[in-house]
Formats: structure tokens, sequence, C-alpha cells
């Protein structure tokens, strides 16, 4: 089944510049503007915040915020220990079925302590679930199908592993598996002369064995073709946007996110935020000082970014918090004559 995501927006950029904002901004006004498309809102910081941008409880399930708008904190550790165990299910009856290994009085243990999901690292237990989210083959049909994602990324390191899905995980996994069979290498030295018996291609068991060995590869190939499938998705409706604020590290780091990233998704546009309204930046010299740092800055982030969309939004008078909140700087992003399209699909 192909999936049916229409677009992936992926927001990133440095600590503190407004992603978070500018992702529920986006996904509010999106809301707004297309009641007939189901759009999700998705926080892969490790601090969720979206419940304090929104004022209200979400976590770890699909919330419903308006009638096409969800959003979701979601617990990576928890997806984690779901899948590592269906893959310790799966250790376990292909050792049960293996007439040496299955009678290996350790071997139930050696999986349980060896399979944990913790041994995995946080930044890919995101990207899991990300894949999860991303993966219409992975949804049961109970599931919501969401027409619009809209991301908001931890910055740029992390950010990476989400999209270095594919091969982070298949390592994982590959990891255990060899551990795995060294493990049971090393106890079966002690039984070197039944060993070879297994090994007796006329042996039932052993087409028996080959068949969940061949189980456990495919896992590994699904996993792969998984990856591929989400490598695909997102080269073709991914839609990468940096924030950054008008200053030297946040707009370093755009440009490193900017190479960093580009071999996985596109970049689409790029936000500058909070910036001083130059009507208030005359009338203080200390504002004005500001001011004139941030009208530098604006102008080198502009002349790097020349070939992609740039949207300005200013410093607000207060925090964007709640759907108006949030809707106040959408408006001051976007500007309030703007088409959902130019939204989903930015032209310079
Ligand atoms: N244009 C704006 N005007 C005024 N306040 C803003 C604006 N954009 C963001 N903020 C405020 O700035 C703070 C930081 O914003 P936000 O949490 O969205 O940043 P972030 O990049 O997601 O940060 P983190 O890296 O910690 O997740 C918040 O208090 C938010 O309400
Ligand atoms: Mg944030």
């Amino acid at each position: 089944m192909l999936s049916l995501i229409e677009k992936i927006i992926v927001l990133g950029g440095k600590g503190g510049v407004g992603k978070s904002s500018i992702s529920a901004a986006t996904a509010v006004l999106l809301s707004d503007l297309l009641p007939d498309k189901k759009i999700l809102l998705i926080s892969f910081d490790m601090a969720h915040n979206l419940s304090d941008l929104l004022s209200k409880d979400i976590g770890n399930t699909i919330t419903s915020i308006t009638s096409n708008l969800w959003a979701i904190e979601p617990d990576a550790n928890e997806y984690a220990e779901i899948y590592t165990k269906d893959l310790i299910y799966k250790m376990k009856t292909l050792t049960k079925q293996m007439p040496l290994v299955g009678r290996i009085p350790q071997i139930e243990e050696f999986i349980d302590t060896s399979f944990t999901s913790d041994s995995i690292p946080l930044a890919l237990k995101n990207a899991m679930f990300f894949q999860k989210i991303l993966d219409a083959e992975d949804k049961d049909s109970k599931e919501i199908q969401f027409d619009i994602i809209v991301a908001d990324f931890p910055p740029t390191a992390n950010m990476i592993t989400l999209f270095e899905i594919p091969e982070d995980q298949v390592k994982v996994v590959l990891k255990y598996s060899l551990n795995f069979y060294n493990s049971i290498k090393s106890a079966m030295r002690n039984f070197s002369k039944m060993f070879k018996q297994i090994f007796n291609p006329f042996d039932g068991e052993y087409e028996k064995r080959k068949e969940l060995g061949n189980e456990i590869f495919n896992m590994i190939v699904d996993l792969e073709k998984r990856g591929e499938r989400i490598t695909d998705l997102i080269h073709s409706v991914g839609s990468l946007r940096l924030v950054s604020i008008a200053e030297k590290p946040s707009f370093e780091e755009v440009k490193r996110a900017r190479d960093l990233t580009n071999k996985y998704i596109n970049l689409d546009a790029v936000h500058i935020n909070m910036i001083i309204p130059k009507k208030h930046a005359k009338k203080c010299d200390f504002c004005s000082q500001i001011s004139s740092i941030q009208q530098r800055y604006l102008l080198e982030i502009k002349n790097e970014f020349k070939n992609t969309k740039i949207w300005e939004s200013n410093r607000l008078k207060e925090e964007p918090i709640g759907l108006n909140g949030l809707r106040t700087l959408a408006n001051e992003i976007y500007g309030v004559n703007i088409y959902p399209v130019d939204i989903l699909n930015p032209k310079i």
C-alpha cells in the first residue's frame, strides 16, 4: 500500500529559536485553512513542550486538538520496549525449536538480558517511532491516516539520527543477532560432537532451523525495506524548514544543518524569528543597538539562503501560547492572506 501522506514538514534549528512554537503555529494554521485534511503535530524533542504550547495535556497518545488536528509527544522508550519484546518473542521461538540450543538452560535468560531496549540510544528510539508514524504499511485500519505531518525536531545532531533511521536500526538488530549467535556458538563448543549432527543437512530439524534463521533474516530485510520506503517518502514529500534568530550562533547552526541534512530532505524554507520590530527599535538606545545587530544578520542569512524561501517573524509582545496565541504567531509568520499551498510548497 502506498502512503497517503501528502507532506511531512520538519522544523529544525538551534535550541530556543522557536522551532516548537513555529511547528505548532504552522499546524494550527494549516488545520484552519484545510478543514478536510487530517494533520498531526509531533514532537521529537526529548523535553516535549507541545502540551505547554497548546495548553492541553498531550503525552504519548494521539490527542485531538481541533476537529482535524492531532498532536503527540511520543514516548519513544515505550515503543522501543514493544519492538524489543517482539524481537525477544521471535528469538525465543527460534531457540525452542532448535534441538540443542533449546535445551541450554540459560538461553532464555540470555535473550531477556541481552535484548533490552535500554541498549538502544534514545535518538534511535525516536527514529523508530518516527518510522512507525510514517510507515503506512505499519498502520492498522483503526489508526488515523494523516494527510500532513508537522514534526518538531530536536537540534541538529539528534535530527540527523532521525533521518539515519534505516542503517542504524538494522545495525542494532544485527548486533543483537550476532551477540545471540556468538553466545550460542560458545555454549555449543561443549557439545561439539552433537553439534556436527545439527548441521547434518539430512536431519529434518535442520530445515526447521533454517526456516527460523530465515525469519530473523527477513526481519532485517523488512527493516531495510521499511527504511527504504521511508527514505523515499521523505525525499518525495519531506520539507525541511530551518529556524534561526538573527544572531551568529543560530545562523551558523542553520548552515551546518543545511549541509548535514541535504542528502535526506529538501530544504524548502528558512524562518528568521524573534526580530525586533523596526518601529520599536528606534525607541531606546539598547533596542536600537540590538536591532542593528539583528538587521546585519538578517541580511547575511538572506544572502546565504537567497535561493530559499525566507519567512521573517517579529518578536511578539506576548508569548504565543494556546490556539489563539499560535494563530497570532502564524499570522505574524505567514501574513493574513496566505494560501495553504504557499505554506505546503513554499516558492521564493
Ligand atoms: N515570535 C515570537 N515572539 C515571542 N515569543 C516567541 C516567538 N517565538 C517563540 N517565542 C517564545 O520563545 C520561547 C522559545 O520558543 P520554542 O520553545 O518554540 O523554541 P524551541 O526552538 O522549540 O526551543 P527548544 O530548542 O528548547 O525546544 C518560548 O517561550 C516561545 O513562547
Ligand atoms: Mg522545542
